[in-house]
């Protein structure tokens, strides 16, 4: 792998920027765009929400280094969290020198509905003319939403259970690269009517259900390693299997990525959150998302989750920062992009587990700290690295002192 991003992070932003041209990941206008510091616009935003007060920012870059299924990608993340994105870099480069990562979503994605019926008046024999009445609901669910169908997704199959006092009715539809809870809440509400029609019940709710099983990426990656290392990998997860508090540690790293990705896309990240937490608890225990087993001198990792992401819908047309995430990923569709979700779920879990396992985790985020201070205090290369040398050795990363010692090495150096 050509490594046409070794030492980005080295760069000024607006350096870092123009290779993003340069590399035709972004189109002039984009290149514009960011280099001109704008953001989403007031009208837009007033727009989405209510009562809007202004833009909220949050931070916006790539990762680099990542080779998924065979094809090179810089991925783009939205996140307030310091070393995620250098974390994520860096375990992408070490699993795309071991062959990079295998991602597929399932077949036959769908996003699923309810309808929760009550009052039901005799529960075999609504059962029994729901599922005479099958082909007719799902045809209807259709007419509901004839433009999702035209384009091939549209209503597949109808489940109807009873649960307790209820019959609950479960749609599914496949959305094509939309979320679709407005096309799903519009074929429940839709068909609710009929349903009411052919049984004695009644209608409590119709929406969409962010529990979206038909939705799962598995994506794995395998890495030549020594034992001890493999083993350690391997009490990691093991760890984690055991022990709750370990578990959602582990899971929000996996998250660290995933949101990141989900949150620049404009998408849902609440929905794709709820519905990888409650993933991880489906055998009735918190587990881990990922999974990590050393054999004969490989190191095998893996992640199975849902990933109800889109890349048409909701606010995601509005924002241009979000178009430009798209267009560094090279527009993928809703399958695509969440085959990416999962791969950096994976590889930003690899990466927190291989630091914790060997250096800990505040190594590396002393140094950024220190770097920022020092980018703070404008100091140029040859002070920072010696500033920053001094302070992790001394464990005393603060501003003060980072001043103190750079007064005194531009006094003893002429710097
Ligand atoms: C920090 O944001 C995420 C980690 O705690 C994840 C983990 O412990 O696996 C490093």
């Amino acid at each position: 792998m050509e490594n046409k991003f070794g030492g980005y992070y080295k760069k000024s932003r607006e350096e870092r920027i123009k290779i993003l041209k340069d590399l035709e990941y972004i189109d002039e206008k984009m290149y514009n765009y960011l280099i001109e510091e704008k953001s989403l616009e007031n009208y837009k935003a007033d727009k989405m929400i209510e009562n809007e007060l202004g833009i909220f920012g949050i931070p916006f870059g790539i990762a680099t280094n990542f080779l998924i299924n065979g094809k090179e990608y810089i991925v783009p993340m939205a996140t307030e969290e310091p070393s995620v994105i250098a974390a994520a870099s860096n375990g992408a480069k070490i699993i795309a020198k071991n062959g990079g990562i295998t991602s597929k979503v399932q077949e036959n994605r769908q996003m699923i509905g309810q309808i929760c019926l009550y009052d039901i008046d005799d529960f075999s024999k609504s059962l029994k003319i729901l599922e005479e009445n099958k082909e007719k609901l799902i045809n209807l669910a259709n007419k509901y939403h004839e433009g999702i169908n035209n384009l091939g997704g549209g209503a597949k199959d109808i489940k109807f259970l009873k649960k307790g006092q209820f019959i609950i009715i479960y749609l599914y539809v496949d959305t094509l690269d939309a979320m679709g809870a407005n096309i799903l809440n519009t074929m429940l509400e839709g068909i609710s009517f009929e349903i009411e029609n052919l049984i004695n019940a009644k209608k409590l709710m119709a929406i969409i259900s962010n529990y979206s099983l038909n939705t799962i990426v598995k994506a794995s990656c395998k890495l030549k390693v020594d034992s001890e290392y493999g083993n350690k990998m391997m009490l990691a997860y093991e760890f984690a299997k055991e022990d709750v508090y370990r578990a959602v540690t582990n899971n929000k790293g996996v998250l660290n990525g995933i949101s990141a990705l989900t949150l620049v896309t404009g998408n849902d990240t609440r929905a794709i959150e709820a519905c990888i937490h409650s993933y991880a608890s489906k055998d009735g225990k918190y587990m881990p998302l990922t999974k990590w087993e050393y054999k004969e001198g490989y190191l095998h990792g893996s992640i199975e989750i849902p990933i109800p992401i889109a890349t048409v819908g909701g606010s995601i047309g509005l924002n241009e920062t979000t178009k430009i995430a798209l267009n560094i990923l090279k527009n993928p569709n809703a399958k695509k992009l969440s085959e990416i979700a999962a791969a950096l779920g994976l590889v930003q879990n690899f990466a927190a587990l291989n630091a914790l396992v060997t250096d800990g985790i505040q190594k590396g985020h002393l140094k950024l700290h220190a770097k920022t201070i020092m980018e703070f205090l404008k100091a140029n290369e040859k002070e920072s690295n010696i500033v920053i040398e001094k302070m992790i050795k001394e464990n005393k990363i603060e501003i003060e002192y980072a001043k103190k010692i750079l007064g005194e090495i531009r006094n003893e150096y002429k710097l």
